[in-house]
């Protein structure tokens, strides 16, 4: 059994009227198997709407499914004895970062989960060092949170998460709201974390530049998860991928017209020097 795993997971937002009759049905999932093993790196992918948010909400048991099962570290969700210790297992990082800053000095914010959990204070101290360290920050650590720019909030989040050892770490859409070099931080941090610390990362994004260095990701659209594979397998399936609405990287893009214009390129191309290789092998 893996880290993370979803067999026949149905979930349905049910909406009812003020004597209890239902309004309306969504199913926001439908049928999902996903398996993410200890210490992988897998990314979900997905125009809006397609259930990523309810995916991820299952895996810290915030929803529990209408049918089938999610287990964490082999825990069932649906057992409630077991609710903080699957919380603990998978740590959660959230679109905003504002919403996710507690104190007014970065240390003590990074600190906050682990203090929760009753670690002891020598211990904390330790783990904050760390933590902040692990995602480059360390050098922040009495600043205030607020002044930090969106990139250094979300890895001040992240290493907050890491403060609480979790073997997980669950990621939904956490460079929505941050520029383009933010969004290079935090995903440069999150490889790292999962390269170095061996944490299992779940990263959910509509982003395909960050799914890249992924082991594994997988496409949801409306619900169903309707492709699965490595970057590269997943990057060679380019009209696919547009009719589910994501877009392709503009370098598997370009690559993509070439081989489509007769030029012998491969697919998959992820990277500008892929294609440069690509191109010069040609010549
Ligand atoms: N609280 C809710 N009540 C009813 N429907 C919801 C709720 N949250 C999400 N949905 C619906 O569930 C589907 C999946 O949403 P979501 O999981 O947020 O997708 P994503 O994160 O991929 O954008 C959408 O149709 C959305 O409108
Ligand atoms: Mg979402």
């Amino acid at each position: 059994m893996g880290m993370i795993n979803a067999k026949n997971l149905i979930f349905e937002y049910i909406r009812r009227d003020e004597d209890g009759n239902v309004e309306s049905i969504n199913r926001a999932i439908d049928n999902v198997d996903i398996e993410v093993k200890k210490g992988e790196f897998v990314a979900i992918l997905g125009h809006n709407g397609s259930g990523k948010s309810t995916m991820a909400k299952h895996i810290n048991a915030i929803l529990t499914p209408t049918e089938g099962t999610v287990w964490v570290n082999g825990m069932d969700t649906k057992n409630e004895d077991k609710i903080w210790d699957i919380r603990q297992t998978a740590g959660m990082v959230f679109q905003n970062p504002d919403n996710q800053i507690i104190a007014t000095v970065v240390e003590e914010d990074v600190g906050f989960g682990a203090e929760n959990l009753g670690v002891p204070t020598e211990e904390i101290w330790k783990r904050v060092e760390e933590s902040l360290r692990a995602v480059g920050m360390l050098e922040y650590r009495t600043h205030s949170p607020n002044k930090l720019s969106g990139g250094q909030k979300q890895r001040v989040a992240i290493a907050g998460i890491m403060a609480m050892k979790p073997e997980c770490i669950v990621l939904d859409e956490p460079t929505a709201m941050l520029d383009p070099i933010g969004r290079k931080e935090v995903i440069q941090t999150v490889m790292e974390l999962n390269k170095r610390e061996k944490v299992t990362v779940l990263l959910i994004t509509h982003y395909m530049e960050e799914v890249i260095h992924a082991d594994n990701v997988i496409v949801m659209d409306q619900g169903k998860v309707v492709m699965q594979g490595t970057p590269r397998e997943i990057f060679s399936r380019v009209e696919e991928l547009k009719q589910y609405r994501l877009a392709v990287p503009q370098v598997t893009e370009l690559a993509f017209e070439l081989r489509k214009n007769g030029l012998k390129i491969p697919k998959g191309i992820l990277t500008v020097s892929e294609l440069v290789e690509a191109i010069s092998n040609i010549a």
